[in-house]
């Protein structure tokens, strides 16, 4: 399949499925933001619940945080955005369309697609000028000069400024981490790739506070970490690969970074970064906030500004990896279908519940299955209509790993049968042994 055309049938697919659909679509849509339906929220939240889970609650060193998206002016001035966070910005004089330069594969900027090759003439690219991506607006009543405040632009700073908090009331000792979800905005010059990159987004970071001399031994650690999580969520192994950045390439703040790339349908491209920040932030902090970052190590009487090794991935590149990661079409007892096969613990819907026909109390006990599995926060799905081959291509669509189907036998030994969605194997299970049956396959995938 081309590249573009499994970009375009996933955003297709996202748009009828319920996962994802363009913001504001009903006034034209706004440029590069998206909105989460059903099924994509589902997926979207596992993403974040499967990062904390192995982040926050299976370790000992890692707290978590929620700061807020509006921060004191000067944090920016101290973390550098405010001076450096730019990109060199050109306009071509013919098609009036901005661009990246540094983005621009060639002199050739792409022309408005209604303008004919004539009609466009010599791309005429003006000289480029440094664009600030951070969102600026006003706090309070009075739009001036001193009440301008940012949308962050990376979660990070929030667990900076909060860092002796932090470290004080949860009693951590260095070395230890502050992890967080939320929502970062940038006003890309370029955005593209459907929710590749967006200007408002979601980022789940982690920065581990370190002594200075043990930071190049915990990035290694916490690369070799990170890509550990990235397989666990069952995308293939070889559409995964590191980079290193090269000096050109190195954020201001950072000492080392190694991207964690996937081999999405348009190229290799980051998904995670991973950084050595060194004391960059928390030394900018004391700069500008006048107050002491120290850790003093009550043990040791140690005193020092601690190193920083930061873990930053986008939430939503996560979805859009398992999204193109996961879509396949295939022929299937002579149909074709298309299946999104996530990894079940990813999957939105865990189990779809059919009764195979509307009759015979058959639909009450389909119903009682799914009661049970919702009960029990499995989610779960009941679908009555249509056929029940068309019952199953819709589950395949969305991912659904088991259909359960009550039929005639289930009235007379209790049993129902239960379909993989990728094996198509159809195993019997007797009905109140259903949510066990699922929780041993959710348990045993790794
Ligand atoms: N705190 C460090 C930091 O923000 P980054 O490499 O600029 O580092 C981290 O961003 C991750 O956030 C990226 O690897 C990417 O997954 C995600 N990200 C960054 N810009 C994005 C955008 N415009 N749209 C979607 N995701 C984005």
């Amino acid at each position: 399949m081309a590249e573009h055309d499994v970009m375009d049938k996933l955003v297709s697919l996202g748009k009828r499925r319920g996962f994802i659909y363009q913001s504001s679509e009903i006034y034209g849509g706004t440029g590069s933001v998206w909105d989460y339906g059903p099924l994509g929220i589902e997926l979207k939240r596992n993403v974040k619940e499967s990062w904390w889970s192995r982040m926050v609650h299976q370790r000992d060193d890692v707290e978590g945080v929620d700061a807020s998206i509006l921060m004191h002016p000067r944090v920016w001035e101290a973390s550098g955005h405010v001076e450096g966070f730019t990109d060199p910005l050109v306009e071509c004089k013919s098609c009036k369309l901005r661009f990246r330069e540094d983005q621009l594969a060639s002199s050739e900027c792409g022309r408005k697609p209604s303008m004919s090759p004539g009609e466009h003439g010599e791309c005429d690219l003006g000289e480029a000028r440094l664009f600030n991506l951070m969102f600026r607006t006003f706090m309070g009543p009075v739009e001036s000069e001193g009440s301008v405040v940012y949308l962050r632009p990376e979660t990070a700073q929030g667990s900076y400024v909060n860092f002796l908090n932090v470290q004080t009331s949860s009693r951590q000792k260095i070395p230890f981490g502050i992890a967080q979800i939320g929502k970062a905005f940038r006003n890309e010059i370029t955005p593209g790739n459907f929710i590749f990159r967006t200007r408002e987004f979601e980022q789940a970071e982690m920065q581990f506070f370190v002594e200075p001399g043990t930071d190049e031994e915990w990035f290694d650690r916490w690369l070799e970490e990170r890509q550990v999580w990235h397989r666990s969520l069952g995308v293939k192994g070889e559409n995964l690969r590191l980079h290193e950045h090269g000096s050109d390439e190195l954020a201001h703040y950072a000492k080392k970074a190694v991207d964690i790339q996937y081999h999405f349908p348009f190229g290799w491209k980051e998904l995670e970064g991973v950084h050595n920040r060194t004391d960059f932030d928390l030394r900018r902090h004391e700069e500008y906030s006048g107050k002491r970052l120290e850790y003093i190590d009550s043990g040791g009487g140690k005193r020092f500004v601690p190193y920083v090794v930061e873990t930053a991935v986008g939430v939503d590149r996560t979805v859009l990896m398992l999204l193109a990661d996961a879509y396949r079409e295939e022929e299937v007892e002579g149909e074709s279908r298309v299946v999104l096969g996530f990894h079940p613990r990813m999957a939105p819907v865990k189990a779809a519940v059919f009764p195979l026909v509307k009759k015979d109390g058959l639909p009450e006990l389909a119903h009682g299955i799914v009661e049970g599995l919702r009960a029990a926060a499995v989610p779960a799905f009941y679908d009555e209509a249509g056929s029940i081959g068309r019952r199953y291509r819709r589950q395949d669509e969305a991912g659904t790993p088991w259909c359960v189907t009550v039929d005639g036998q289930t009235s007379e030994d209790g049993t129902v049968t239960i379909r993989d969605r990728d094996s198509l194997e159809q195993t019997r299970v007797e009905s109140s042994r259903v949510l066990d049956w699922i929780r041993d396959q959710l348990e045993g995938t790794g």
